[in-house]
């Protein structure tokens, strides 16, 4: 049936029937996935051609941030239809997956197709998350290899539980059997490895059309389906989410001028109707739902997957981010966690950095410890891993700054599964699944003292504060905040001075200079320093603190107001001048390695409460004004 393209007649005739037709058809979502040059492109671009292209505005405003192809004409060339894909991807270098829609007379496809030339595991996982089946392309002549095992492992890490292994470019083996074979059997005995419990193998030739819709007639010994039959009758069966307790994210509150307060959201799991019991989570309070509001009216029940408002008796405090749940058997809150990553950034991740998560509606920091192993995606063995580098997958814990309310992956793709952000740069840095709560998380609680930091304070007659002197090596952040704590003590305030070089042999000799370790060294002080100022006192902190993401993690945990952040702003040249340590001599000689300002980055506060430049005062004139700012 391969041939020209032509439009449905029904589109120029009666383009509502023709929407009305689509729209009662079952919708698959899939993405494909492989190695570079497996053909995808080329793939893609005969799905689109042998099938009906669909055009309408509507069915792609229904999904967001898509991107459709308008190629209007009649019968247009194959050829130009693959070249029109490749350069519309091409243009489109920053968006990471582009979605194609097609249908058949059965069916209706989105694909997630992603750019051929980047070969980042990143676009994958972003199409792979909202897919409900894999085609895994493998180049005929080159069978098996690493990132198909990659991509493989992730979409099934991501949930994807339909998978067809499209062995392409058959013709280019002579549409050789053995060949087919041997890549189908080579790759079963991975799949059982890794957990794939079944997969459909179809050998095809994109750039020819064998076994997409059209069977071949050059490969008589297949007597399996086509692509695009496979595609139109695969069983999805998935409405287990649908038979669990049930849960809402909410994605937004609705108090407009109407006369009802509504909590909008897509039911991650479960059923709901009016009359029904459930439990706000993580608060816990309980309430009945009222109405099930949508844009075509009221509904009598809503299933998994539905967008939904729920209007509930009672003026309930629910914000966004939280989780309407069934009221019996609510989810599980917690701060601590074990999960997959899946590093998708250039720069490796950093354990204790601070990153922000978003899980369902839910947006809170997050740290990341020191990876308990990484996997080797070809052997699955597990590997010694202090970081996770660009398209690592490694099992770490997550610890949070807030309860997050969650189901552990295996259970729920919407309530197990989390991006991590960087902070800075807002990029998507990881993509993660929990697997489940750290039992400490549940059993370690807080201890509450009838001696309260307030009580601590007035004892001292003062206020407590953080004074966090932050420079390079050399700036003179030591012989500063040395001489404000001499100054302090002359008013009779209670100060205690905690310095690099001195914690260093102390309570962080296990620590170097690397990323990593500066990161613990500043976390560790932080929280030393805010016992300290629970306890009363004026701390003073002489770190280099080198990272901007730490110093903010560490303002944040101090109460607010008490946080003082002093750049000592002293040039390179002129600390590299002094060189009292004759550090840099060394760094500079290649001797010492890791050396801030050197070959190690310092990132300059950029708005500090105080900045001190030394080459315009003395020591003594930057102390005077640093006490003035303290005790005005
Ligand atoms: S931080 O970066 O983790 O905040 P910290 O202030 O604790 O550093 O320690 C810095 C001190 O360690 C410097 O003043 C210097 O005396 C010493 N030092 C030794 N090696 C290095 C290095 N590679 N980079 C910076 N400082 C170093």
């Amino acid at each position: 049936m391969s041939g020209p393209y032509r439009p449905d007649a029904l589109i120029a005739e009666d383009i509502d029937a023709y929407l009305a037709r689509h729209q009662r058809k079952t919708m698959l979502r899939f993405i494909t996935c492989g190695s570079v040059d497996d053909g995808k492109s080329t793939l893609i671009g005969r799905l689109l051609y042998d099938s009906r292209m669909i055009f309408d505005d509507q069915l792609a405003a229904l999904e967001a941030d898509s991107k459709r192809i308008g190629t209007q004409g009649q019968g247009i060339d194959f050829a130009l239809l693959v070249d029109g894909l490749a350069a519309e991807r091409e243009q489109g270098i920053t968006i990471d997956v582009a979605y194609r829609f097609f249908a058949t007379d059965r069916c209706k496809f989105i694909v997630a197709d992603t750019p051929g030339h980047e070969q980042y595991t990143r676009n994958m996982a972003t199409g792979a998350s909202t897919a409900d089946l894999a085609v895994i392309l493998i180049d005929a002549r080159k069978g098996v290899l690493t990132q198909t095992r990659r991509h493989s492992y992730l979409a099934h890490l991501i949930g994807i539980r339909h998978v067809v292994l499209a062995v392409n470019k058959m013709d280019l083996v002579g549409y050789d059997r053995d060949t087919y074979d041997a890549i189908v059997a080579d790759y079963a005995a991975f799949a059982e490895r890794i957990g794939i419990d079944a997969f459909t193998a179809i050998p095809i030739s994109g750039i020819n059309g064998d076994n997409i819709s059209a069977r071949s007639d050059a490969m008589p010994w297949f007597y399996g389906p086509t692509l695009i039959e496979h595609l139109e009758t695969v069983d999805l069966g998935d409405d287990t989410a649908r038979d669990r307790p049930f849960r809402m994210p909410v994605q937004w509150v609705n108090r407009p001028d109407l006369d009802f307060r509504g909590f909008a959201g897509t039911i991650a799991q479960g059923a709901v109707a009016p009359g029904d019991s459930i439990r706000i989570v993580p608060s816990g309070r309980t309430a009945r739902v009222q109405r099930i509001v949508t844009f075509d009216g009221d509904l009598d029940r809503a299933v998994a997957g539905q967008a939904v408002t729920l209007t509930l008796d009672g003026d309930l405090d629910c914000a966004r981010g939280d989780v309407i749940a069934a009221a019996d058997a609510p989810p599980e809150a917690a701060d601590q966690f074990e999960a997959t990553i899946v590093w998708l950034a250039d720069e490796p991740m950093l354990p204790g950095r601070g990153y922000t998560l978003k899980l369902a509606a839910q947006t809170v920091g997050a740290q990341v410890q020191q990876p308990k192993y990484e996997i080797n995606v070809n052997s699955f063995e597990q590997l010694a891993a202090k970081t996770l580098e660009l398209n690592a997958i490694g099992v770490a814990t997550v610890t949070t700054d807030m309860p997050l309310v969650f189901e552990p992956y295996a259970d729920s793709r919407e309530l197990g599964g989390f991006i991590l952000i960087d902070r800075v740069t807002n990029a998507t840095v990881a993509a993660g699944m929990l697997h489940f709560a750290l039992r400490r998380a549940q059993n370690v609680h807080w201890q509450p003292t009838d001696r309260s930091r307030e009580h601590h304070a007035a004892m001292k007659h003062q206020a407590p504060a953080v004074l966090w002197f932050t420079g390079l090596s050399g700036a003179g952040k030591s012989t500063i905040a040395n001489l404000v704590e001499k100054k302090l003590a002359r008013m009779n305030r209670h100060t205690f001075l905690l310095d690099g070089d001195n914690v260093r042999h102390g309570l962080n000799k296990d620590l170097g200079f690397t990323d990593a370790d500066r990161i613990e060294n500043i976390r560790r002080v932080g929280e030393v320093a805010r016992l300290m100022s629970d306890a009363g006192l004026i701390v003073l902190t002489a770190f280099i603190s080198p990272f901007r993401a730490e110093r903010a993690m560490v303002r944040a945990m101090m109460a607010p107001g008490e946080f003082i952040e002093v750049h000592i702003d002293t040039p390179l040249a002129e600390a590299e001048a002094r060189d009292v340590k004759g550090l840099y001599a060394k760094a500079r000689s290649g001797a010492l390695k890791n050396f801030t300002g050197i070959d190690s980055a310092y990132e300059a506060p950029e708005a500090p409460e105080i900045r001190i430049d030394t080459t315009m005062m003395t020591a003594d004139e930057a102390a005077d004004l640093i006490v003035k700012r303290l005790i005005p």
